[in-house]
């Protein structure tokens, strides 16, 4: 593995205690009411269309860190497996779901291949952090981890200025970011923002059906299948 997503993978270990802070706007992440309540208004806005589907026997979510999306994907699906490189971010997911239908498994997803398929396939904020010369390889892994017809849902971040400021994350360029957590330690990761019409074009090339859209400001999210 690349020293790049060694400290990748530190970062996220790091944060996992401070990590729901950024999604529930609070602390350094909160903005005011207004910021909130429209931040709320589009995460709805992408679980409603998460939810717009459900029944599915076994969901496959990747980098499923504290939770906030496994909490829906159990209730779309019957069993859910939820596999990242953190220790503490599954132990704060495990703790805070407390359900016998999530199965976790501690991987790298870059060395990770799937023993079987699934009906579904979810992951949130994780593609913008897959390095571009990785992209094919990890939508390959993605491919053979669902079954034909399969459904593909992805959440992501869309604009980095609205939602990252005041907590001292600065572009680096080439496709990276310096981030700091609340002790003043700092780590560089990869963050790569994708336009819908660019992403659904990566995405068919690798043999999904699927459309991606975004909320007004926050959210990039794409819904559709693995083609027959
Ligand atoms: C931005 S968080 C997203 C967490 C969750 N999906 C969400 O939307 O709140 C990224 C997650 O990727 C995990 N991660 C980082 N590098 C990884 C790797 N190489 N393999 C598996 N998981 C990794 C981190 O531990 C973290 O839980």
């Amino acid at each position: 593995m690349t020293e790049l997503l060694q400290r990748q993978i530190d970062y996220y270990r790091a944060r996992a205690p401070e990590y729901d802070d950024w999604f529930y706007r609070r602390g350094r992440y909160d903005r005011g009411e207004l910021h909130t309540r429209q931040w709320e208004n589009e995460a709805q806005q992408v679980r409603d269309q998460l939810h717009s589907q459900s029944g599915f026997a076994r969901i496959l979510e990747l980098a499923p860190g504290t939770g906030i999306w496994t909490s829906e994907l159990i209730q779309i699906g019957e069993r859910v497996t939820a596999l990242d490189a953190s220790p503490e971010m599954i132990a704060i997911n495990r703790a805070k779901l407390q359900s016998g239908r999530v199965d976790y498994q501690l991987a790298d997803l870059f060395a990770w291949r799937p023993q079987r398929q699934y009906d579904m396939v979810f992951f949130g904020f994780w593609l913008s952090h897959v390095p571009a010369d990785k992209l094919a390889t990890f939508l390959d892994t993605v491919k053979a981890a669902l079954k034909p017809g399969g459904r593909l849902f992805i959440v992501d971040s869309r604009q980095p200025d609205l939602a990252t400021a005041h907590t001292g994350t600065e572009d680096l360029g080439q496709d990276l970011q310096k981030r700091v957590l609340e002790d003043g330690r700092r780590f560089d990761i990869v963050k790569i923002y994708y336009e819908p019409s660019a992403l659904s074009e990566i995405l068919r090339r690798h043999g999904f059906a699927i459309e991606a859209a975004t909320t007004k400001d926050f959210f990039l999210y794409a819904d559709g299948v693995k083609a027959s």
